[in-house]
């Protein structure tokens, strides 16, 4: 197998030296801004990004990786508890024991969770695999809504496709396409979506992340969703590296997706190496890491990077690869890596956000007029609000330091809606960093939302929600809803 070692000047004199040496050396030789954080997690709220871990319920019964999980982390990834086999193991026979279990892991530590997975045909149960075709849609559609429905309002988002591509990218023939063709797909998110309207719902995929014919196809098909309406947030990017060999696409293949309006995100991260691994592998492993954590800094829609794991002592890589190891950015007794370094380096380094990252067309800022002496004092143009037609309320359902989560409730009054405008100030120079089911303008501290293409109907009496990510202090603004 080829790799290239980038050896950087002075990285030379690293050789034989071990990996807690390395790692002092990285962080000796590195640019640390004057307010670095000291974690993960904080250095990436601070740049409106989660940095988030897969976590098993073997896990949780580990002292040392759960402190560092903890420490490091504010997104969980269930590793196994909330797949098909573990949450449906016979028909209409639901479990979610374990998934709960890393849910309130999570949530008594300041952690969101990434639901992962409702459809996948790896880790279905048998008796999915041998239901007849007629059978299939009415069983997926079940346990979508089952699972996402218990799930409601404690998953940040679900991966609600896992792994639909073949190499070719063409979409991989199972028992769900046997069964509905490709509109598998739409189906599986349109149930999800009216589930749990506020998740935001992810197609999830590995050897995508460079530009390729796989990454051609999950784009089309992404294109094509969006075109019909289809509800779906994001792209998931799995990352499943080799050491030296991430692909230099990467970035560019990022942007494609979120020039659509998706979000993206590194989902399952790590960077495996031919065991034994020397310093020089662990140096680029560190490059790589650096490269993911840029990339994703660099794309205003991606959210957030996880890692599949926490130390080199639990992963799933020497199972599934033999011969690898070590792809973590801890070793096995929780030392950091250089590969921590390097990220948290590339966290610290990058300019702060920018406000809207939503690619919005910027409201050209009229350029003032010189200030007319008539002190008419008419602030906002109230735009004569139909009586009834619409309100909206603004809750915040989560908070962590430097952020929080909210949700919005669009609710008709006493006659039906169609179409709908939300606006607010905000109090203390917050800033959307992602919203889902609306489409958001910005100006100045005014946030304008309007529905999607899927949830501007809104019957008499009844509501729907959009939501958002914001960072600066959690506000509940008031907020008022036109419909025209
Ligand atoms: C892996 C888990 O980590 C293992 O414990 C399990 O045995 C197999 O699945 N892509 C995915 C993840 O989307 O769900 C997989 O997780 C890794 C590959």
């Amino acid at each position: 197998m080829s790799r290239f070692s980038f050896l950087r000047p002075g990285s030379r004199r690293l050789a034989g030296a071990s990996v807690a040496a390395a790692t002092a050396v990285v962080m000796i030789g590195a640019v640390v801004p004057a307010e670095a954080a000291t974690t993960l997690k904080a250095a990436a709220e601070a740049k409106g990004r989660y940095f988030g871990t897969a976590l098993t319920r073997g896990d949780l019964g580990i002292s040392s990786e759960i402190a560092l999980a903890a420490a490091q982390f504010d997104m969980v990834t269930p590793g196994n508890e909330m797949k098909w086999d573990a949450t449906e193991p016979s028909r209409g026979s639901f479990n979610f024991g374990a998934g709960d279990q890393i849910v309130s892991f999570a949530q008594s530590h300041g952690m969101r969770v990434r639901g992962h997975t409702l459809v996948w045909h790896a880790q279905l149960p048998a008796w999915v695999s041998g239901l007849a075709t007629n059978q299939v849609q009415g069983a997926m559609e079940n346990h979508i809504t089952n699972e996402a429905t218990h799930y409601k309002g404690k998953v940040y988002s679900w991966d609600v496709v896992n792994e639909p591509f073949n190499e070719d990218g063409t979409l991989r023939q199972d028992v769900f396409t046997r069964a509905m063709g490709n509109g598998y797909i739409a189906d599986a998110l349109r149930t999800a979506h009216a589930a749990d309207p506020n998740a935001k719902l992810y197609i999830n995929d590995y050897n995508i992340e460079g530009m390729n014919a796989k990454s051609n196809g999950m784009y089309s098909l992404a294109q094509s969703l969006l075109a019909q309406g289809v509800p779906l947030n994001g792209i998931g990017f799995e990352s499943h590296f080799i050491e030296g060999q991430v692909p230099s696409s990467l970035l560019a293949n990022m942007q494609r997706f979120a020039a659509l309006g998706l979000d993206v995100a590194v989902t399952e991260l790590d960077d495996r190496i031919q065991m034994p691994a020397d310093n020089s592998e662990l140096q680029q492993q560190g490059t790589d890491y650096g490269t993911v954590v840029n990339a994703c800094l660099a794309v205003p829609r991606c959210v957030g990077v996880s890692q599949w794991g926490v130390d080199d002592g639990h992963t799933w890589i020497p199972g599934t690869f033999p011969g690898y190891g070590a792809p973590m950015m801890w070793d096995a007794s929780y030392q950091p890596k250089p590969a921590y370094n390097a990220a948290l380096n590339a966290l610290n380094s990058a300019p702060t956000p920018t406000p809207t990252p939503t690619p919005t067309p910027t409201p050209t800022p009229t350029p003032t007029p010189t200030p007319t002496p008539t002190p008419t004092p008419t602030p906002t143009p109230t735009p004569t609000p139909v009586p009834g037609a619409c309100s909206a309320t603004v809750e915040t359902t989560n908070s962590w330091p430097g952020g929080f989560q909210s949700t919005v409730t669009v609710r008709a009054g006493g006659s039906p809606v169609n179409g709908w405008t939300v606006k607010w100030t905000w109090p203390g120079g917050q800033t959307i960093s992602s919203l889902w089911n609306g489409t958001q303008t910005v100006s100045g501290s005014t946030v304008t939302v309007r529905n999607t293409s899927y949830n501007g109907t809104i019957a008499a009496g009844s509501s729907t929600t959009f939501g958002f990510t914001a960072n600066g202090t959690a506000a509940t603004p008031t907020a008022t809803c036109t419909s025209p």
